[in-house]
């Protein structure tokens, strides 16, 4: 099985827990879409529901799909949310953010009472870190942060678009920092370590937030429960 192919097999099984009447919250990347296109098809075969996007391009996808997406305003709480993940350890400790829409998801998946992580087998690991982990910043206290992220040995990055002319912008119009840091030994001590830094918006460990992973390879979808 290609990865494409088991991120739209995890897709549609996602697509397939959302029933009618269900507040749904849309993930961001590649997964994700592979979800929303599933669950497109589910709503124009006359399912009911509404939902909330954790990105611009997330809700552009669901709204030409004939989902109807609202705002976190409009619709404050969340039945299931489906997103993917840059990498899944045990405890189920994540990280995300590769698509940059790491404070938008974090939002939405904070306020849905189901967060179901759905992945291809590739991203499992035994230790977070080894994918870069994202940081979203205010713009103007880069310098700062970036310092005291180099004392914490977490090595940032500034994100450049694709062109690498200029610094990516988030929806927010925040900065990405990507942090290579190797191997995060203690998840919850590196989150609060960022989380007191001035000029951080957030990071992109999700810790203790989903219920359980989806995961697709060799054998079909299984359950990751950490
Ligand atoms: C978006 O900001 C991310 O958190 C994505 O959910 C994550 O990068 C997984 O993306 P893929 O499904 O494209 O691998």
């Amino acid at each position: 099985m290609t990865q494409d192919d088991a991120k739209a097999l995890v897709g549609k099984r996602a697509a397939a827990m959302v029933e009618d009447g269900m507040r749904v919250g849309l993930g961001t990347g590649s997964t994700s879409v592979q979800f929303i296109k599933a669950l497109g098809a589910r709503v124009q075969q006359g399912l009911k529901i509404r939902a909330v996007a954790s990105s611009d391009s997330s809700a552009e996808l669901g709204r030409s799909l004939g989902i109807e997406v609202v705002s976190l305003e409009e619709m404050p709480e969340i039945d299931l949310y489906i997103d993917g993940a840059d990498e899944v350890a045990p405890g189920l400790a994540l990280i995300k953010g590769g698509g940059a829409a790491l404070l938008r998801e974090k939002i939405v998946a904070s306020s849905s009472k189901r967060f179901v992580c759905v992945v291809d087998e590739s991203k499992l690991v035994p230790h977070l870190g080894k994918f870069p982990l994202p940081i979203e910043i205010i713009k103007m206290a880069r310098p700062l942060v970036e310092d005291k992220l180099f004392k914490l040995g977490l090595n940032p990055m500034l994100r450049m678009q694709k062109d690498g002319a200029s610094p990516l912008l988030t929806d927010e119009q925040n900065y990405i920092l990507d942090c290579h840091c190797g191997v995060i030994e203690d998840p919850e001590k590196t989150a609060a370590e960022i989380r007191a830094i001035v000029g951080v918006v957030e990071h992109g460990l999700f810790l203790r937030m989903a219920e359980v992973a989806l995961v697709a390879g060799g054998n079909g979808v299984t359950e990751y429960n950490g």
